[in-house]
């Protein structure tokens, strides 16, 4: 870590040396949005796709844009290759600055800008899978914003950890939302399905790619509402995100899903999505 380079309000510097005040509002209000980019072989993956999305959270809270997207295209790929290129993780985040505290917005105040990224080795064994719990989406109504602010999303992870899984997935009025750090797709009758976008839920990046690669390959796909009896009597869920990809759930609350082994529609998915990591690695689709 000691000889990371981050990103802090137009300068790059050591993370050691990078120094946010205690009045940031991001540190006392989580007033803030962030975003998560892949990097593959240098190049940050769906970059525009990420910029867009960073646009509509920054939007809607009511904070305008530091930067221009060829801007923010020219800091974030300066960072990557500043830490080595290679495959990295990248985070983003965007608060309404320093100020005294106080809730209401303050006037004419410059946002703190942080970027950092770091080397990551890629996991090659999704096939593991991994286990899930289910609890109740306790969180706001704008999920569709990716908010700082994850105090639930920290209590239900813990939660999953405690009881020996990985990942909780969440149900509100009875319907399938998303994971505490994924979106969330079942299979039922050879069909993937995944809710539509909405405010309960983020609209993930890897979840749209999904649905697209579906849609290309005619692999039958909807954007629909999930039951929670549906979720618990799927023949197949995957969990999607930036760090993982797409990636089976084999136990949901200790109950199996299908046999508790990657199912065919997940091994068809991941290869799509593979070849498609692969292809943009080569440079062949952006
Ligand atoms: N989280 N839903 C939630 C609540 C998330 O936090 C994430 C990602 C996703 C998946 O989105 P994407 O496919 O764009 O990564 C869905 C990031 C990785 C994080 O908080 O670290």
């Amino acid at each position: 870590m000691s000889d990371t380079i981050v990103h802090l309000n137009g300068e790059f510097l050591p993370i050691e040396q990078a120094k946010v005040s205690v009045l940031d509002r991001g540190f006392l209000f989580g007033d803030g949005v962030y975003e998560v980019i892949p990097v593959y072989g240098g190049h940050l993956f769906r970059l525009d796709q990420h910029l867009h999305r960073l646009e509509h959270s920054l939007a809607a809270i009511r904070l305008r844009n530091p930067h221009s997207h060829d801007r923010w295209h020219e800091i974030l790929n300066e960072l990557v290759q500043r830490n080595g290129g290679g495959d990295q993780s990248l985070y983003l985040q965007i608060t309404r600055g320093v100020a005294p505290r106080l809730l209401a917005f303050p006037a004419d105040n410059a946002p703190t800008v942080f970027a950092m990224s770091t080397p990551v080795r890629r996991s090659e064994n999704a096939e593991q899978g991994i286990d899930a719990i289910v609890v109740d989406d306790s969180r706001w109504l704008h999920c569709d914003i990716k908010a700082i602010t994850l105090l639930p999303a920290v209590l239900m992870r813990q939660q999953a950890l405690d009881r020996g899984a990985s990942e909780a997935i969440m149900l509100r009025d009875g319907l399938l939302t998303e994971g505490a750090a994924c979106n969330v797709f079942v299979v039922l009758n050879g069909v993937a399905i995944t809710p539509p976008h909405s405010e309960r839920l983020l609209p993930g990046i890897t979840r749209d790619l999904v649905v697209e690669l579906c849609h290309r390959h005619t692999i039958p796909c909807e954007e629909r509402d999930v039951t929670a009896a549906e979720l618990r009597s799927a023949d197949e869920v995957w969990i999607t995100s930036s760090p993982s990809g797409v990636v089976p759930v084999l136990h949901l609350d200790d109950r199996a899903v299908g046999n508790s082994k990657p199912g065919p529609l997940w091994h068809r998915v991941s290869n799509l999505y593979r070849h498609y990591q692969n292809d943009f690695r080569a440079g062949l689709v952006t």
